[in-house]
């Protein structure tokens, strides 16, 4: 959430940071907004909406340092005034910021100033670090520890360096050609750099004359190793209208591509167990959290005991902890921070943690260390597609592993991937379920979960009410819900619950509800038919057409499917 590019060095810095921020735009795209220097004066524009519109604004300034930012609004409305960068009173220094400074309303009081131009916490935070004693590095430490919640800050002094500053939300640093960036993630740098910094929480670094000092929270000055690039697969790219239409269209390429990797079993040899495993426990949110909870099925058919939970639920509820248990934290991003501040409170308490990520160098996957990476490239659309299916597949092979059979699976694995087939919907299936008003997915065991998953697609790209419910449940209350104006998509692909769900159905058309049945089965409804593949396999292929279901909706609407409203791709406030 909001993203941080920062330039200096002998290039245009102004160019550089507005490519860096269309980069970084899956973080936040509610406005935008650059500081730099100009004829030595600190100047500073900003625009809300995309970052095309600040471009607009910018065209054709020329400078040797700036900062720049992407905004996901936590505080204060979307306008001109809450747009980062904000600068302090004595127009001295400006701040762009990633995170929530939890006690901004206590320090603004303290700090009573006469104007206030906008409603954020990031102002009162760059105003407190302007009335610190010091020179700014040292400002920025002391007002660091006043400040309660989390940050990751790049300043612009007027008189032409720039301070950074991290606890919790991600940073990074690097020399580039010409000069040197700050970032909220190492993609911006592809291309621009082999090695960059990693600002750990409670880090400041100062960059002055071409260089970058590194600082402790005491203020004192440090040595940091560089890390190396990693880099996204883009042999797997397809190019769409829209990310969201390529990144589903790339699934059956990067299925295969992680399998690749991982076939020969060298991944899984280096993961780290308890020495007696006794349990797996999945944490996640969002999509990651429906991937969990389909994880955790593969696990218990496999015989192991697994529960997933709700990253956010499971910090602050009062789960018994347990030295035998796995705690794999699942994140596309590597950087949700109701997943990281779990996994890092786990990780003090001295259990095994393990990262199931999709992004190299990710932070989750430095708290954890012990790392099973998804093969799935670079995903951009805010809703998950492709890195949901890698999620899922990549559970399914440590399931396989855990139990012994990975080997004697490998087959059918391959086979199945080859075949796999990437089913669409038509237009009138996806005309006739928009002319309904209540729009809910059920199924039964994994198609439940297909259902969870499918149902927040489609809110989340189409704004349309609907919600997902276990199809047994339904005559528990939400019946009462069904009528003309219904309709209900019901996902079966367990031979087991078939006739049960199948009796569902009719309990639905007798209340006058619609139904589009998406199955393997043979059926008497009105159906969407998918091809048969082992069980195992089934929520992978069931997902594809609702994935394209909620696309198409969207696209019906008119709304843009990559940047859903209210949302951003990196959740990195809790
Ligand atoms: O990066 P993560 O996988 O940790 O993100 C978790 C959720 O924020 C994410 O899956 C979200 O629910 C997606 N927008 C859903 O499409």
């Amino acid at each position: 959430m909001c993203g941080i590019c920062a330039y200096v060095g002998k290039e245009n810095a102004v160019k550089h940071v507005l490519e860096g921020l269309k980069i970084l735009e899956y973080r936040g795209y509610d406005s935008a907004g650059i500081s730099y220097i100009e004829n030595e004066k600190l100047r500073t524009i900003k625009a809300v909406g995309e970052i095309a519109n600040l471009e607009q604004k910018v065209d054709e300034i020329f400078s040797n340092i700036a900062v720049g930012h992407t905004r996901w609004a936590t505080h204060g409305g979307v306008t001109e005034n809450n747009a980062h960068p904000h600068l302090s009173f004595t127009q001295n220094i400006a701040m762009v910021h990633n995170g929530i400074i939890e006690n901004y309303k206590e320090l603004k009081e303290e700090l009573k100033l006469d104007k206030w131009n906008s409603q954020t916490d990031t102002e009162v935070f760059v105003n407190l670090v302007e009335t610190e004693k010091g020179n700014l590095i040292q400002k920025l430490i002391s007002a660091s520890q006043k400040a309660i919640g989390s940050f990751a800050v790049a300043i612009l002094d007027k008189s032409g360096f720039l301070v950074l500053g991290k606890r919790e939300s991600p940073l990074y640093v690097a020399y580039v050609k010409g000069g040197i960036m700050a970032v909220s993630d190492t993609y911006v740098l592809s291309g621009l750099a082999q090695e960059f910094f990693t600002l750990k929480d409670n880090e400041f670094a100062e960059i002055k004359n071409d260089k970058i000092y590194f600082y402790n929270k005491n203020g004192k000055k440090i040595t940091k190793n560089s890390e190396k690039m990693q880099f996204f697969n883009k042999k797997t790219q397809i190019f769409e209208k829209t990310h969201m239409k390529s990144e589903i269209l790339e699934t059956k390429d990067v299925l295969l591509e992680t399998f690749m990797k991982y076939k020969n079993g060298d991944i899984f040899s280096k993961v780290i167990l308890p020495k007696k495993l006794k349990e797996i426990n999945l944490i996640a949110c969002g999509t990651a959290y429906h991937s969990s909870l389909q994880g955790a099925e593969y696990f218990k058919k496999m015989g192991i005991s697994a529960h997933s939970y709700i990253a956010s639920e499971f910090r602050y509820g009062n789960e018994i902890l347990n030295k035998n248990a796995l705690y794999i934290f699942v994140s596309q991003s590597g950087e949700t921070a109701d997943t990281i501040a779990c996994a890092k409170m786990l990780k003090e308490k001295g259990m095994v943690c393990l990262a199931l990520t999709n992004t190299p160098n990710s932070y989750l996957n430095q708290i954890c260390e012990n790392v099973l990476p998804t093969f799935a490239g670079k995903e951009i659309a805010v809703a998950s597609t492709k890195a949901y299916s890698c999620q899922v597949f990549v559970l399914y092979l440590f399931s396989l592993y855990l139990s012994g059979k990975f080997i004697e699976k490998k087959e059918e694995i391959e086979k199945v991937l080859n075949n796999f087939e990437l089913i669409d919907v038509d237009k009138t299936l996806v005309d006739k379920i928009s002319n309904f008003e209540k729009i809910f997915f059920v199924g039964r065991g994994q198609d439940y979960i297909t259902a969870l998953e499918s149902s927040l697609k489609l809110k989340e790209i189409t704004y349309i009410n609907s919600f997902a419910i276990a199809s047994g449940e339904l005559k528990h209350g939400t019946l009462a819900l069904i009528d003309k104006k219904s309709i209900v998509i019901a996902l079966c692909t367990e031979e087991k619950t078939k006739e049960k769900l199948f009796s569902n159905i009719e309990e639905i058309l007798a209340r006058e509800g619609s139904v589009i049945l998406v199955t393997n089965f043979e059926n008497s409804f009105e159906s969407l038919k998918i091809p048969t593949f082992p069980s195992e396999f089934m929520p992978l292929i069931a997902i594809i057409p609702m994935q394209f279901l909620a696309l198409h909706m969207c696209e019906k609407l008119g709304y843009n499917p990559d940047k859903p409203k209210n949302l951003a791709k990196s959740v990195t406030v809790e």
